[in-house]
């Protein structure tokens, strides 16, 4: 089926991003909530090959493919996307309060460096509206649902300890709630009011203890930054093996535009963070080491410009665990999930 890349994408790269963005997330919560919707797009994107599933922190994933963080940032997706061959996705990031995102435009394509330039600003209703479309939403149970915990974008979230109040609300709410399979901290948004403020050992570990406060019995990640050297970023390990979590999503956003590979096609005043193709050998490199050193410490979820199986392959043989995309999609089609299952 390449439909997508052939037909679709050359007229869809036409139109605003979060315009298109908006229209599939229409499309696919339509699609979802309908049995014919979901069979016939299993039909043509689902992966019904060998058995490629894979139990990681006591959850089955169908396959070990989930869609990162950032594109159902609302939850409106969970009744479909098992049929375009995702194991699982990554919602949110949520956060305590509604944020209605950056000044536009917050989305940018830059088609040759195979990347997006995001500076959404974490636009989502906010953590008590999702929950409450999740618990309206029928269950699915061939899809793990993430849910992916940032700070509030506004300046009252942006005094240390509001901030941490704000994830622990966030937190707190889904746990008290039984919302989610697992839950990911995200400490690495490069695109908010307050900056990344929990990238140091200091303020994660004051982050860490309050979130230690709140029962929870569900597997908890941090997403990692991944423009950090790598001592910073093995302190930040430190302490996240000090409180027990059970590992790390690796990572966020490409914050170095002179990475970009065709500078032309991107804006000349940047703002934001890069996905895509400029993330791969960074969070690839990242994983590596981080297995290297810890062994099997640490879960280790890979992101970062998987654009085809074998992109998928290098983080897996770097020591991903499971890997997330949401770039790869967008830029060859949802067939790409079913693409790296059958490849591996
Ligand atoms: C449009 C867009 C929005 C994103 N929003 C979030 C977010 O809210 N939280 C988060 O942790 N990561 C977010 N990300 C980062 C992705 O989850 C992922 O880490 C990054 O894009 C690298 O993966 P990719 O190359 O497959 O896109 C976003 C990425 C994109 C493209």
């Amino acid at each position: 089926m390449m439909l997508y890349k052939s037909v679709l994408k050359p007229v869809l790269f036409r139109f605003d991003p979060e315009f298109i963005h908006d229209l599939f997330t229409d499309a696919g919560e339509f699609l979802g909530r309908h049995s014919l919707g979901r069979s016939l797009t299993g039909l043509f994107y689902n992966y019904r090959g060998k058995d490629i599933s894979k139990t990681v922190d006591g959850i089955k994933y169908r396959t070990p493919i989930l869609l990162s963080a950032g594109f159902d940032y609302n939850g409106r997706l969970s009744r479909i996307l098992d049929r375009v061959g995702f194991g699982g996705e990554e919602m949110g990031s949520v956060t305590a309060r509604q944020c209605s995102g950056n000044p536009k435009p917050r989305l940018t394509r830059l088609p040759k460096s195979q990347s997006i330039l995001v500076n959404k600003g974490l636009k989502n209703e906010g953590v008590d509206a999702i929950i409450k479309r999740l618990k309206a939403t029928p269950c699915n149970r061939d899809l793990v649902t993430g849910i992916s915990i940032a700070r509030t974008n506004d300046a009252k979230s942006v005094p240390i300890q509001a901030g941490i109040a704000d994830y622990v609300y966030s937190f707190r709410k889904l746990n008290e709630e039984g919302v989610g399979d697992y839950y990911t901290i995200n400490i690495s948004c490069p695109n908010a009011f307050g900056g990344e403020a929990f990238t140091t050992p200091e303020l994660l570990t004051k982050l860490l203890e309050a979130f230690k406060k709140v029962p929870c019995s569900k597997p908890v990640y941090v997403k990692m930054p991944i423009n950090i050297p790598w001592d910073q970023f093995n302190s930040l390990l430190k302490v996240i093996d000090s409180f027990g979590l059970n590992g790390v999503v690796i990572g966020n956003l490409n914050k170095d535009y002179e990475s970009l590979e065709f500078r032309a096609e991107a804006p000349s005043v940047y703002k934001g963070g890069l996905s895509g193709k400029p993330c791969t050998h960074l969070s690839t490199d990242l994983i590596y080491k981080t297995r290297e050193v810890w062994g099997k410490r640490f879960t280790i979820f890979g992101v970062g410009g998987v654009m085809s199986p074998e992109t998928a392959k290098e983080k897996f043989d770097a020591g991903a665990d499971l890997i997330q995309l949401v770039s790869g999609m967008i830029f060859e089609g949802p067939e790409l999930i079913k693409k790296i299952a059958k490849s591996l």
